[in-house]
């Protein structure tokens, strides 16, 4: 569903100090899976999800999605594949303070408003908020818990893919295991892919590409690993 060809980042083209966030990556991501992005910190992995779910423009090369260009889209059929087909979950989480947790979680849901928040409790609940927790406010949910209604608001529309970035960096061993376990289902029949620079949480992923300084260092298959 996506390739990259050639595809390179550069910050501040127009300065001096020019920073090569992503370095002629090429590469064809499978249409359903998890995929592990993994590198250091700095090394264009939120790059390199911006551009795959077209929040920033490439400097050369192409990002390929269901085999059209993402350069010759028009910025009205962007914000539609954003809105309809790609789910997010930044590093920073972008809750609404006045909403409770459900509230947060079906912001943008698509579905009617019930059915929506039955839903939203299930997922809530599966991924380790307790009852009680689903309607405290974002000042009085932990950083790991505010992690968690963002991933389940970017699930709520089921999109056909999910970006997720750093999902896990809040939360301890087990929840981050709860987290993955579920991002794992719905990578069943949809694409997932989880930035992190945290190999164990990915060791299942159907694909792990490794990220080293703007260039893709490895790409291991899941199957072709021992
Ligand atoms: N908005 C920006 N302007 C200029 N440089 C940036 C910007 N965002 C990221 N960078 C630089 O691009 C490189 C890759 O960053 P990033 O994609 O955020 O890496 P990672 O997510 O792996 O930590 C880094 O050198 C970073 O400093
Ligand atoms: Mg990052």
């Amino acid at each position: 569903m996506f390739t990259l060809k050639d595809a390179t980042m550069i910050y501040d083209m127009d300065k001096e100090e020019k920073v090569y966030a992503m370095k002629s990556m090429n590469i064809t991501f499978p249409d359903t899976g998890l995929v592990g992005i993994i590198g250091p910190s700095g090394s264009g992995k939120s790059t390199l999800m911006y551009v795959l779910s077209t929040l920033k423009k490439l400097t050369s090369g192409q990002v390929v999605y269901n085999g059209k260009s993402l350069s010759g889209i028009s910025e009205s059929e962007k914000q539609r594949l954003r809105r309809t087909e790609f789910g997010f979950v930044f590093q920073r989480h972008y809750l609404i303070n006045y909403m409770t947790a459900i509230e947060n979680a079906t912001v943008a849901a698509t579905i009617p408003p019930k059915a929506a928040r039955a839903k939203a409790e299930n997922l809530l609940q599966e991924i380790g908020l307790k009852k009680s927790e689903l309607t405290h406010k974002p000042g009085k949910l932990s950083g790991g818990q505010r992690q968690r209604v963002a991933i389940a608001r970017a699930m709520m529309n089921d999109p056909k893919v999910l970006f997720a970035d750093e999902p896990t960096a809040s939360l301890d061993h087990e929840n981050a295991f709860l987290v993955m376990g579920k991002l794992k289902e719905y990578a069943k029949d949809r694409l997932v892919f989880v930035i992190t620079h945290d190999t164990t949480i990915v060791q299942d992923a159907d694909m792990i590409v490794k990220i080293w300084d703007g260039s893709i260092s490895e790409v291991e298959k899941k199957g072709e690993r021992v």
